[in-house]
């Protein structure tokens, strides 16, 4: 798998954030995913585009500029820096940022609902219905109950009348099916390919893709009283953002290979309506739309009026980008819903990063220092290699391949459980050869060759290297730390595309006369019960914060 002269392209996109709201866990957990993905698609030498942005037209932001006595374009770019702000904060890699009010994005919209009009597929008609302004979304008799609450949010649901364009889903029925049966895998994980399975078999209708009561939108071309419906606006940004229509580059090399990653709570119209529209202007549906869970905070739905919603920016300057990034990624089977505790994030800090991770560098580089001044013994002494060092060097290579099958399939959680079984590896390894026996022997003994001693710690640090390399999708720092401190050069883990190639980088591929520069410890263990304390002092402020703020 890692031997693959080309991996092809990779395509990943997050969903495109509302600007009425400010960032919260649930986005950087989509942004943090990708983000881990396309650094591995990096790293293991395929070319890669990460692309995120904003959703910025629609009823909910014109009614939030309205709030605030702003212009709903003043109230996108206030917001829009903040989240901005959160990505390099968080360590994320996108390539590219796109706002649905640019240009380069409203041009591609407009020519889509044309080509579509004109094609027949889009026609002008009347709708009547129940309204879900939260939702943005009309609800057919069928699935209102008597209480008229909304089917997804359950909020109250408005009783509206208005003429609007329709897009012929309908007809796309048949379609759909006959790709997500010929394509089992383009719908993950399985119990939401089961579900949209199910949702398109229950018949599709025709959808409503105009809107006539707002005005925050990108008009209808030719009809002006019309804006496009917020949700058709926001999808074409996948492929405007490719430089779609026009033949190119972006568009040529990464189309083909689209994944979107979104939360499932949308998945609907990223599986149902995008494909159906992309059909309808016969370009290929996504490869893949992968819906992740959703986050409850300390067993408790996120919400603002409970004042319980992680703030991003709170947690990286508390813990830091990397130690957030591995507890949300590690903690849940990516793909369920899960809870965080800010208590369940500092055990792992201790445990896993803290413990076993740092324990792992620490004693290795001490035990350099300390026989070998710090000078990493050179290969000549791989000549002297046992059983035992061998056995960790192939296991090194099988946990490469097997975390690049678990990447594939976006079992992230489970790909760093893989790389934890090399990190424990390299701790029981200094248990049982016990080196520093053997730094005795090596000066005492003369029938104990001192190669031995080279050869344990030469693994050791080759198993350090290569976990590196394997972290730093998922922790790039914390992977640049180490790679400084295993005595390498850090530039070669510069983000963005020259990034660390796993490929150049394999078992035994290192550079001679190497020194190691110990430093920093990598994550100080947390004082669990002086932790407790300053939390409590935190979550004291905060409550008298928000009782100034009622
Ligand atoms: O939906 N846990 O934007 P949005 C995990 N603009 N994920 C969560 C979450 C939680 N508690 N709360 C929200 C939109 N999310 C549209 C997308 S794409 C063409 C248009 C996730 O700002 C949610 O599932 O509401 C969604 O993927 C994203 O955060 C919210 O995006």
């Amino acid at each position: 798998m890692t031997e693959k002269k080309d991996r092809g392209g990779f395509y990943i996109t997050t969903p495109i954030y509302y600007v009425n709201d400010v960032p919260h866990i649930g986005h950087a957990y989509t942004t943090i995913a990708c983000d881990a993905l396309s650094r591995w698609h990096r790293t293991m030498g395929g070319r890669t585009r990460f692309l995120t942005g904003t959703d910025e037209h629609g009823q909910k932001i014109e009614q939030a500029a309205q709030k605030r006595g702003m212009t709903p374009i003043e109230l996108c770019d206030e917001v829009v820096v903040n989240i901005q702000k959160l990505w390099p904060l968080l360590e994320v890699s996108n390539d590219d940022f796109i706002r649905t009010t640019e240009e380069r994005h409203t041009k591609v919209v407009q020519y889509f609902f044309k080509t579509l009009l004109d094609k027949g597929d889009i026609y002008k008609g009347n709708y009547e219905g129940w309204y879900c302004l939260p939702c943005e979304t009309y609800f057919p008799d069928a699935q209102v109950g008597d209480d008229k609450m909304c089917p997804d949010c359950g909020r109250a649901l408005t009783k509206m009348s208005e003429e609007s364009y329709f897009f012929r889903l309908s007809n796309y029925e048949e379609k759909l099916t006959a790709h997500y049966e010929k394509h089992p895998d383009a719908i993950m994980p399985k119990a939401r390919y089961n579900e949209v399975m199910s949702f398109i078999r229950g018949g599709l209708q025709d959808l409503s893709v105009s809107r006539t009561t707002l005005k925050w939108g990108i008009p209808v071309p030719g009809d002006d009283k019309h804006v496009v419906y917020v949700w058709l606006d926001a999808l074409i940004n996948y492929i405007s953002a490719l430089g779609y229509p026009k033949p190119g580059d972006l568009w040529e090399e990464y189309w083909p290979d689209a994944r979107h990653m979104v939360g499932k709570d949308i998945i609907r119209f990223h599986a149902v309506i995008w494909p159906a529209i992309l059909m309808a202007m016969d370009l290929n549906p996504p490869v893949r739309v992968f819906a992740h869970g959703w986050w409850t905070v300390e067993g408790d739905k996120m919400s603002k009026s409970k004042g319980n919603v992680v703030d991003p920016f709170e947690m990286t300057e508390l813990y830091g980008a990397d130690a957030f990034r591995y507890f949300l990624l590690r903690e849940v089977p990516f793909g369920n819903d899960g809870d965080f505790s800010e208590l369940g994030m500092v055990h792992r800090i201790n445990s896993d990063l803290a413990n076993d991770l740092g324990n792992l560098l620490n004693r290795t580089l001490q035990m350099i220092e300390k026989y070998r001044g710090g000078r990493l013994p050179g290969d000549d002494c791989l000549e002297r290699i046992k059983e035992i060092d061998r056995s960790v060097a192939l296991m090194a290579e099988r946990v490469i391949v097997q975390m690049d099958g678990e990447m594939e399939e976006f079992a992230v959680d489970s790909a760093l459980k893989t790389l934890w079984t090399l990190i424990s590896a390299g701790n029981k390894y200094i248990d049982e050869t016990e080196p520093w026996k053997l730094g005795k022997i090596g000066k005492d003994n003369p029938d104990e060759p001192d190669g031995r001693l080279d050869a344990v710690l030469r693994t050791l640090w080759e198993i350090l290297r290569l976990s590196a390399i394997l972290l730093s999708p998922f922790m790039p720092k914390t992977a640049v730390r180490i790679w400084t401190q295993l005595g390498l050069n850090p530039g070669a883990f510069e983000t963005g595309s020259s990034a660390v190639c796993l490929r150049d980088w394999k078992w035994g591929h290192c550079p001679s006369a190497v020194d190691v520069k110990k430093g920093e410890v990598l994550f100080p263990r947390i004082d669990i019960p002086k932790w407790k304390e300053e939390k409590a002092l935190r979550d004291a402020a905060k409550r008298a914060g928000a009782k100034a703020l009622d």
